[in-house]
Order: C-alpha cells, then structure tokens, then sequence
C-alpha cells in the first residue's frame, strides 16, 4: 500500500470536551505518524474556502459557525494508505451511521457537532494540507517504529 499524508482536524467541541488527548492517543496507537500539529482558531474566511464544497447546502452556514466557535487541532497524519485508513477510523460522517468502535461512534450525538474532518481524497488532502499549513511546518523524523508499524 502507498505512503499517503492525509489532513484531518479536531473540530472545536473536542478541546471544549477535553477529550484531544483520547482522539490523539487513537490516531497514534492506530500507526500514523503525527508530520504536523497545531492548535489554532479559524476565521471565516479560511472555513469557507476548507468547505468551498459545500457552499450552497443548508448546513454551510452552521458547518462554518461550529468551525470558527472556538480553536481546532489541525494535523498532517502519514501512513500506508493513510487517507482512507483515517477515514475508517474516524466512521461515517453521520452520527447515526457512525459504529461504537469509531471516533465518531463513540464520541458524537450529532452530525451538527461532528467532532472530527477528515480528507476523502489524495487531492483533498493536498488542497487542505496547503490552506493550513506551510511547508516547513510539516516534519520529517523517524520514530523507530517502522518494524512494528
Ligand atoms: S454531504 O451531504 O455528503 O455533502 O456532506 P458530508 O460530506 O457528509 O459532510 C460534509 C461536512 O458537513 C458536515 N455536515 C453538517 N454540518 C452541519 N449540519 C448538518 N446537517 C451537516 N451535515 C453534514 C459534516 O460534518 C462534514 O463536516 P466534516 O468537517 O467534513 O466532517
């Protein structure tokens, strides 16, 4: 399986919540490797470009409202096949097609309050990985751990 660097975000509900450290501990124990983090607030301008997708739907104006309600932990996960592995991990956007065992599923009632975006495509990835972070943010090191991982 390829080596793929995906973007993925804990939505502001999570640091309200005090559960960043729970949803971390998942993503590092799953094998990804963490290139970048940080914690940061969103203005409305960068919101509306990351879901420029969805501009139009009746939920746009409440995704970017609950987006820019408070900070974010924006990262760059790597791994094999990283991008739909996150995906898995992370369940079904839907809070009630997300299964116990999933972030999603054991962390969120509602799709409104989702608490974590992850990218669905290589293109994406790219694209959101960019808005966010500056290329020199994102770090190459090793862990020791390719063996096992
Ligand atoms: S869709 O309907 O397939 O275009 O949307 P989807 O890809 O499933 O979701 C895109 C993001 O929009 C969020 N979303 C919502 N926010 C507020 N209210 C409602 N009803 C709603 N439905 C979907 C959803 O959580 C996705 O956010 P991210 O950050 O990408 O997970």
């Amino acid at each position: 399986m390829a080596l793929e660097r995906t973007f993925t975000m804990l939505k502001p509900g999570v640091l309200s919540r005090r559960i960043a450290g729970e949803i971390l501990t998942r993503i590092e124990r799953k094998g990804l490797t963490i290139r970048a983090l940080k914690m940061m607030k969103i203005d409305r301008e960068l919101a509306e470009t990351h879901y420029a997708e969805h501009r139009g739907k009746d939920f746009f104006t409440s995704l970017v409202d609950y987006i820019t309600s408070g900070p974010v932990v924006a990262m760059v996960l790597e791994g094999d096949g990283a991008i739909a592995m996150l995906r898995r991990l992370c369940g079904p956007t839907k809070a009630e097609e997300a299964a116990p065992g999933t972030i999603r599923g054991d962390y969120g009632m509602h799709t409104n309050l989702n608490i974590i975006h992850a990218s669905d495509s290589p293109e994406s990835a790219a694209r959101e990985t960019a808005l966010f972070f500056k290329p020199e943010e994102i770090l190459d090191w090793e862990d020791g751990n390719h063996g096992w991982i």
